[in-house]
């Protein structure tokens, strides 16, 4: 009997390049030369031809603890074996409980209470969605507005474009969510220019919070989101100081503070997240990525006591928060999650991030001299270096830089415009460090 498709049982062409259409990818460029991965292990990943290639960014911020880790790899088939999936509303697992209470254990101060997601995304949206229905149950419905930042990167959701500013993100999309305003980016290349760490210059920036507040009301704003560190545009390190004002700004006026920790959670600047870094407690904390080290996709907020106290009034058989994923803490991603902090544990990669944090500053900031090498920029286990653009394509040299250090250097880094980023997994050596740049100063040379 023929299927009413068309398509074949056995494709013809089991690897043809043309269905898939790539996120956040020149799909053109790509499928004239792509860069594929077959397989992977510790600090590297291995093409099809069996070609290593150094991981220089965890791939995509993600594998904190590296690649195929024995410990995960079992947790996640052991778990696949014994249950696959229960409903995520009104009936749960006790993994879902202990990773929970793990990743609590590991936040700041009263930040006690995780919701689940699977996505950065979707951990953004609902950190600003549990925002907004705080104050409407505590009677404040008028805490309408939310406010981003320049710069930001929030996700593609409709709620983490909105407060995310990076241009081409937002521009094709409509008129995004009403109500949003933004506070000014902290990167000035005059003033900042080649700093190991926080700058010295920006902490001012936190006073334009003041300044909208002055504009909109306070009565009328809800919550502030920003990355500690702005990881998807071109690292930014967040100015000393300024971090600790906006808290004390949105103290003053009721304003709910979240840090999107989706890159910084879990050890990138050597500590289980950058509220610890910086000493300031905020309400709400967004992570993905690390979590799991990638390995299964896994999300979540954590969320002070006081505002999940908040929901929890009406009759108990009545749903408080009206809000979830079907796959809102899945069994893999719970297995993966908890093998995954066993390791950050067990291995002290949170204070092994600490200790390379010098050794990864000097290795990027030698390349300054290098050709088109414009700022290097480092904070944690993190760094970036910009390059000027072509006269006449912005982000081409990067682009190419990207494609040689793949294809001719045995290295992956990522970009963003025209500005390289390198975020390795914590495991990584010295001497790893010492490669990813040796081999970043050649391919520079290449793309003069
Ligand atoms: C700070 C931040 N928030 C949110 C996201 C979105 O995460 P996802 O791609 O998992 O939706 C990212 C992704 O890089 C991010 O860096």
């Amino acid at each position: 009997m023929p299927l009413a498709s068309s398509r074949p049982l056995a494709p013809a062409v089991p690897n043809d390049l043309g269905s898939f259409w790539l996120p956040f990818t020149p799909n053109r460029a790509f499928k004239q030369a792509p860069r594929m991965i077959a397989r992977a292990k510790n600090m590297h990943y291995y093409t099809p031809e069996g070609r290593a290639v150094l991981d220089g960014s965890a791939g995509l911020w993600c594998v904190n603890a590296g690649h195929n880790r024995d410990p995960i790899v079992a947790a996640i088939q052991a778990q696949a074996a014994e249950l696959d999936y229960p409903p995520a509303f009104q009936f749960s697992h006790s993994k879902a409980f202990e990773l929970a209470s793990r990743i609590a254990a590991l936040a700041p101060g009263d930040l006690e209470q995780v919701f689940f997601c699977n996505s950065g995304s979707e951990a953004v949206d609902t950190a600003l969605k549990v925002a907004l229905a705080y104050h409407n149950v505590r009677g404040e419905a008028s805490r309408t507005r939310l406010i981003g930042r320049e710069r930001g990167y929030h996700g593609v959701g409709f709620g983490g474009i909105s407060v995310g500013g990076i241009v081409n993100n937002r521009k094709h999309f409509g008129a995004l969510l009403a109500g949003v305003d933004h506070l000014p980016h902290t990167y000035n290349r005059d003033e900042q220019a080649f700093t190991r760490g926080e700058p010295d210059w920006g902490a001012h920036l936190a006073d334009e919070l003041d300044r909208l507040v002055a504009l909109h009301d306070a009565s009328t704003i809800a919550a502030v989101i920003v990355e500690p560190m702005a990881g998807s545009t071109g690292v930014l390190p967040a100015p000393k100081g300024y971090l600790q004002r906006l808290r004390q700004i949105c103290d003053k006026h009721g304003i709910l503070l979240i840090f999107d920790e989706v890159i910084t959670g879990f050890g990138r600047l050597g500590y289980a997240f950058a509220a610890e870094r910086y000493g300031v407690e905020p309400d709400m904390i967004t992570f993905a990525k690390g979590v799991t080290s990638g390995t299964v996709p896994m999300a979540g907020v954590v969320v002070r006591k006081g505002i999940y106290e908040a929901f929890m009034r009406g009759p108990e058989h009545a749903i408080e928060l009206f809000h979830g994923y079907t796959y809102s803490a899945h069994p893999l991603a719970c297995a993966a999650g908890l093998a995954t902090l066993d390791i950050y544990r067990d291995e002290g990669l949170f204070e092994r991030a600490r200790k390379l944090e010098p050794v990864i500053a000097d290795a990027a900031m030698a390349l300054k001299g290098s050709p088109n090498v414009l700022d290097i920029r480092t904070v944690g286990l993190v760094a970036a270096v910009d390059l000027a653009s072509r006269p006449d394509a912005v982000g081409k040299r990067a682009y190419e830089a990207m494609e040689r250090a793949f294809h001719e250097h045995g290295l992956m880094f990522r970009i963003a415009g025209d500005t390289l980023a390198f975020s390795p997994p914590l495991i990584v050596s010295e001497d790893e460090i010492g490669e990813m740049f040796e081999k970043t100063k050649a391919v520079l040379a290449a793309v003069a």
